[in-house]
């Protein structure tokens, strides 16, 4: 700043004033934008004409495939689709058996064409460990998307109305996705189901295991890791309440075959196995160097047993000159944090909400869930969707549920609940005190028993 000419310090009198002249400014700016949402009136956006088409995958890459691409693309910020990078997703999202839903805006003239759709929204059929070594077949909802021009005109509120329903009348029970923002799906009834953990491991000297590791971990090329993570994977689902299951894209992004934000194959990525004394794989970690080799990102760090998990921790903090670990998602139940000889070593960096869910069908969302005490209880569901509205009463004997309709009960939960207690994240004390459930405080304790997990659900899947 040195040769600059600087204002006077400012006076007490003079702060008051810029106070008030900031008050005056913010209200100015408030009234404006009380304007300009008054200036959105029903009429002007009923003119906009909107066609809803809903299609499945197609066997080649269409214009109506390339443009449902390219809004996503939008939407999220990225550049414009590569023809390789479509092709690659067009293979991923069939195996899913994806279901894509575009909204088609008349552009007259301007937009990007009348195959880019300007909203966006995807279902498929996906499973999700409830518990019991169930898993319950769920509509998952992804690539949510409205073109900025077009937005608080309704159109994400009438697809998700539109998704919610038809997957209720295919007779699925429950839908989950996951969110970039924490204020919009809360009012469709989605409440969260599981969260992330991010963390960092001092792998430098001073990590060390207070337990005895047999080092069997072997590095993988990115082919063989597809496989053993599959294998393995598989098995971490069937075992751990909450595992959603994974999306074809996570074979290719995490070996490495395939990244679709560079639109190449991403040679920086890793893949190392842990392997059982039959050596079968029963562990799997993908990960990256960053920094000049200083810090290692895990990408993905998948175990079917703790053994298998420290073993992949071991290994990671062996590799030379390597001083820290970084992940996004330490599994609620890993052994690591107790297994450090110095439990420093390792900081809790985040935990965010991760998958959400909503109950679609509440007797048969209940009665896939496994629980681990027995009981009864009523409740009446508030659905403002009215999707999941009722009154029912469970009963649990021998940890299976039986539901059965009842004409009305004095403890009532907002349907948001049912997603936060499903797999075991939320206790129902907790969520009285935040307002999503309410009636007598026996009622209330008998649903928090009822409902009450020993482990947290564990989930290592996005989508
Ligand atoms: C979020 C998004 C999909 C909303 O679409 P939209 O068509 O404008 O939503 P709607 O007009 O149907 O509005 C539905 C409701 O959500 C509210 N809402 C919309 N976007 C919101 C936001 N970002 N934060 C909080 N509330 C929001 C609206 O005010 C409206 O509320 P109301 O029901 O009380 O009136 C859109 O803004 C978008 O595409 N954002 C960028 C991509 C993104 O974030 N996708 C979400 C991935 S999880």
């Amino acid at each position: 700043m040195a040769g600059e000419a600087r204002p006077p310090p400012l006076g007490v009198a003079d702060l008051q004033l810029l106070g008030r002249r900031r008050l005056l400014l913010r209200l100015l700016a408030r009234s404006v934008r009380h304007a300009v949402e008054a200036y959105r009136p029903a009429a002007r956006v009923a003119r906009v004409n909107i066609a809803h088409r809903s299609f499945t995958v197609p066997p080649t890459v269409t214009d109506e495939l390339r443009g449902w691409y390219e809004a996503v693309g939008l939407g999220f910020g990225q550049g414009r689709a590569q023809d390789e990078s479509v092709a690659r997703w067009r293979e991923e999202i069939a195996r899913d058996g994806w279901r894509l839903d575009g909204a088609y805006a008349d552009a007259a003239g301007f937009g990007l064409g009348e195959h880019t759709p300007v909203a966006t929204f995807a279902t498929t059929t996906q499973t999700i460990n409830t518990g019991a070594g169930h898993l319950e077949p769920a509509c998952f909802i992804s690539d949510v998307t409205v073109r900025t021009t077009h937005r608080r005109r309704g159109l994400l509120t009438r697809m998700m109305g539109d998704a919610l329903t038809r997957a209720r009348d295919e007779g699925l029970t429950l839908a989950a996705l996951t969110v970039t923002e924490g204020g919009i799906y809360g009012r469709f009834g989605f409440g969260v189901a599981t969260t992330s953990v991010a963390a960092e491991l001092d792998s430098g000297p001073r990590f060390q295991l207070a337990r005895d590791i047999e080092p069997r971990v072997e590095l993988a090329t990115p082919e063989a890791s597809v496989e053993a993570r599959r294998a393995v994977f598989d098995a971490f689902h069937a075992g751990n309440r909450g595992s959603h299951q994974r999306l074809a894209f996570y074979d290719a992004f995490l070996s490495g075959l395939w990244d679709h934000e560079k639109a190449a194959p991403n040679r920086d990525v890793r893949s190392a196995v842990h392997l059982d004394a039959d050596g079968k794989p029963d562990g799997v970690v993908s990960y990256h160097f960053e920094n000049d080799g200083e810090k290692v990102r895990v990408r993905d760090i998948i175990a079917t047993n703790p053994e298998a998990e420290l073993a992949l921790w071991q290994f990671l903090a062996s590799i030379d000159l390597v001083e820290k670990v970084v992940l996004r998602r330490l599994s609620p139940t890993s052994a690591l944090p107790w297994a450090l000889a110095d439990p420093h070593r390792l900081t809790i960096t985040k935990v965010a909400d991760f998958t959400w869910l909503r109950a679609l069908d509440v007797p048969g969302a209940i009665a896939a869930r496994g629980f681990e005490s027995d009981g009864e209880v009523a409740f009446t569901v508030d659905d403002r969707l009215g999707l999941a509205s009722g009154s029912y009463r469970l009963v649990v004997r021998d940890g299976r549920a039986e539901v059965t309709p009842v004409s009305g009960a004095s403890l009532r939960l907002d349907v948001r609940a049912l997603g936060s207690l499903h797999l075991g994240l939320a206790d129902a004390c907790v969520l009285a005190g935040a307002g999503q459930i309410s009636g007598p405080a026996k009622d209330v304790h008998a649903l928090s028993r009822l409902f009450r997990t020993a482990l947290p659900p564990v989930n290592a899947s996005g989508f």
